[in-house]
């Protein structure tokens, strides 16, 4: 009896003490590459006595890890964190269950080392609600070397170059453009058509301030002329497959590009391939100069006193320096901080912190549709459709541009 009575209390005293040091995370990390980053992210917290608790869901883009957070915060039982992109911070924001985080803000400095493009997702009328882990970018072409090499290929320029290389590729029996058809997948390549097609302003003025005669435009109808040119190059079986799994085909040699934000790097890195040396990593034809850009960000939702400091120890450790340098090496992003080294990231990384710095320092660097960062996810959604919808073959150019302008106008 006495055993009994002590060992009931040495459990709900280890029980306690779990609760206190433990962060529930919801994300979308599930690939082998996501995976492994989050790995650093979890050693790192041990290191500094937080547990962590997983709650994965995957899809990138974060749709499905969205309608669960929705579930579980409606049912109060909400996550010490969540991430998350863009405006759905945002939303988080209005609706008033995020934690607020200025004092470990104050106290590590964020107001001056953070780029204002993502404190303005991060902060809530004037609070910081989220800790932003990293900056990737969409505008990115992951390609095969060997392939390249074997048949005399340079690095495409310009669309027409682009279309050369993948009926090169094509007509040696490769998969040409490796590829997954899901509305997010889509809408990555969209991102990248779209702001090639029409420019900066061109990109600012359909996807950001979503104005209906850009939306209409003949520019948005070559970028849907083009949307479809580029879905004459994937392959049968394209349907449905995860990221990853099209990266693998590059990565096996199968096929020659995808185009897909910077965690497919972090694919490539995870087989042991290399920069340069396997593969290739370039910004879409067109594109050079400007950025389209996603932050992923843990937005802390409120939590009872007993789980406060170990939330707090989590927001501290994502936005310190080391982390930030060493999470993103793996991870394919770049650091979410303007005055980390990147002494540590391979040429492809040490290319990605030069172009966000330039693009920033220009004015082009352009929030993500596809990633939340463009507009509030009604939007995001509505543009999903349609570009899915017309990648499937169902709308003509035309009347995916018509389609476009209603869906758009509909969603606000
Ligand atoms: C996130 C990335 C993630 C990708 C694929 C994007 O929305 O920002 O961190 O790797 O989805 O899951």
């Amino acid at each position: 009896m006495l055993k009994k009575i002590a060992f009931a209390v040495a459990v709900s005293a280890s029980a306690g003490a779990y609760a206190a040091d433990n962060v529930e995370v919801l994300h979308w990390w599930t690939s082998g590459g996501e995976a492994a980053a989050l790995n650093v992210l979890k050693d790192d917290l041990s290191g500094n006595g937080v547990t962590w608790q997983d709650m994965p869901v995957a899809g990138g883009g974060g749709e499905g890890a969205m309608t669960v957070l929705r579930a579980r915060v409606t049912a109060n039982n909400a996550p010490t964190a969540a991430q998350m992109l863009g405006f759905d911070i945002q939303d988080w924001g209005a609706q008033g269950s995020a934690a607020d985080l200025n004092s470990v803000a104050q106290a590590e400095n964020w107001d001056a080392v953070v780029p204002s493009a993502l404190q303005r997702f991060s902060k809530y009328d004037g609070q910081w609600i989220a800790a932003p882990v990293n900056v990737h970018s969409t505008n990115w072409v992951w390609a095969n070397k060997k392939i390249f090499d074997e048949l005399g290929l340079a690095m495409p320029l310009n669309f027409d170059q682009l279309i050369d290389a993948l009926d090169a590729i094509k007509a040696a029996g490769y998969t040409a453009f490796a590829h997954g058809g899901q509305a997010w997948q889509d809408a990555t390549v969209f991102d990248s058509v779209v702001l090639s097609t029409g420019g900066v302003d061109f990109y600012r003025q359909s996807m950001i301030d979503l104005d209906a005669e850009a939306l209409g435009s003949d520019t948005m109808k070559t970028v849907f002329e083009r949307m479809g040119k580029l879905a004459s190059y994937v392959d049968d079986n394209f349907s449905g497959r995860d990221w990853n799994l099209a990266s693998a085909m590059v990565i096996n040699n199968e096929a020659g590009i995808q185009i897909m934000g910077d965690w497919a790097k972090g694919e490539f890195l995870n087989a042991g391939k290399v920069p340069g040396q396997d593969f290739m990593c370039f910004r879409f034809p067109g594109t050079a100069g400007a950025v389209t850009f996603n932050s992923d960000q843990f937005v802390m939702f409120k939590v009872g006193d007993d789980r406060q400091k170990a939330q707090g120890e989590m927001a501290k450790a994502v936005l310190s320096p080391g982390f930030q340098s060493a999470f993103n090496v793996v991870k394919g992003s770049v650091p979410a901080r303007t005055d980390v080294s990147d002494a540590d990231f391979d040429d492809c990384g040490k290319k990605g912190m030069r172009d966000l710095a330039d693009a920033n320092a220009n004015g082009t660097l352009l929030g993500s549709m596809a990633h939340g960062h463009a507009a509030p996810a009604a939007v995001k959604n509505a543009v999903y459709d349609v570009v899915t919808a017309h990648f499937n073959g169902e709308y003509s150019a035309e009347d995916a541009v018509a389609e476009l302008v209603a869906a758009v106008s509909d969603a606000q």
